[in-house]
Order: C-alpha cells, then structure tokens, then sequence
C-alpha cells in the first residue's frame, strides 16, 4: 500500500503521517526530508536563499519521483508538490492513493505560527502571500485527492482514526 498525504502548510501531512504509519505497520517517509538529505542543505530556507523556489521545486522533482517508487508507506508531500502534474502522476504510480487534508487558511496561519518552523516554510513568511497561494491551490488539491479529510476541526488522533475508517471501507 502506498499512501501520499497532500494539502496546504500546516495541515498535519507530518504529524497525522507518522501517526498512521504507525498504526497501519508502514514506514514513514517525508518529501521535505529528503530534499534537505539529498541537497546537504539544513532547512528548506537555506535552498530557497541560494537557487530560489525553481531549484527548491527541482530538487523536489527529484525526491518525489525517488520517494514516489517505495510501497508500504505513507508519504508526507509537501504543500507545493502538487504544483507540477509530473510529481501527482508518481504519487498516484502504483495503486498511489493520494489524500488531501483539507485546512481553512486562518487554522492553517495557526499552526505554522505555533510551529514556528519558519525555516522549512518560506512561502508563509509574508501572510497575504502565503493567502494567495492558499486560493490558488484549492481547486488543485480537490482535483488531485483520491480521499478528502477536513483537517481543520480535529487532532491528529481523530484524523487518523478517520483515515483508518476510510480506508477499511475502500477495501471492503
Ligand atoms: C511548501 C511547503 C513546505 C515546503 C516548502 C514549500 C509549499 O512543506 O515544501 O516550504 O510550497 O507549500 P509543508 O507543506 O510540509 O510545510
């Protein structure tokens, strides 16, 4: 089984990942970590500041279409690998079984401040850009999904046990 989280910064891809890897006996691989393992950078600022987001979505091409050939995993995808239609067609390769968890973008501010991860977003540094991107990628996301879970309301925990639910009725 392979399973790719997608969706918008902030929406648990990491946290609801790890957690449902987890349970369902899967490992655990995360997009963002991988770029920063293959490029030798430390944070995702770091690559943005010397090659700008091309060379951020090029490295990001490369470990997606390397991350995308493993099974019995869940992937956490980054919030912007969506973006090129190459990296949704790996993801979904294989029986790839692609969920989106939706976020309202005011929940979304919340967490990635709460985070303070700034180094790995920065694309939410200025707020109206990072709303701007928000709208863009609606549809994108939707379009995209295999599944669809609302993110925004509930903790990890609930998530995963919804992911969990779904999955059984997809398989029965
Ligand atoms: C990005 C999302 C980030 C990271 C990079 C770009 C985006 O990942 O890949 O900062 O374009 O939305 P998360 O979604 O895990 O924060």
């Amino acid at each position: 089984m392979k399973i790719v989280l997608i969706g918008f910064m902030g929406c648990g891809k990491s946290t609801i990942g790890r957690l449902l890897a987890d349970r369902l006996g899967l490992e655990f691989l995360d997009l963002d970590a991988r770029i920063l393992q293959e490029s030798g950078n430390d944070s995702i600022n770091d690559i943005f500041k010397r090659g700008g987001e091309s060379a951020f979505r090029q490295a990001e091409k490369q470990a997606a279409a390397a991350l995308a050939l493993a099974d019995d995993v869940v992937i956490a995808s980054g919030g912007g690998s969506i973006l090129d239609p190459e990296n949704v067609r790996a993801f979904k390769d294989n029986s790839g079984l692609v969920i989106y968890l939706r976020i309202d973008f005011d929940t979304a501010v919340n967490r990635v401040q709460k985070s303070q991860d700034i180094s790995q977003r920065p694309l939410f540094k200025d707020l109206e850009n990072a709303r701007i991107l928000f709208e863009q990628r609606l549809a994108l996301y939707e379009s995209c999904a295999d599944l669809v879970i609302d993110s925004s309301k509930s903790g990890p925990d609930v998530i995963a046990d919804e992911i969990e639910r779904k999955l059984r009725e997809i398989a029965s």
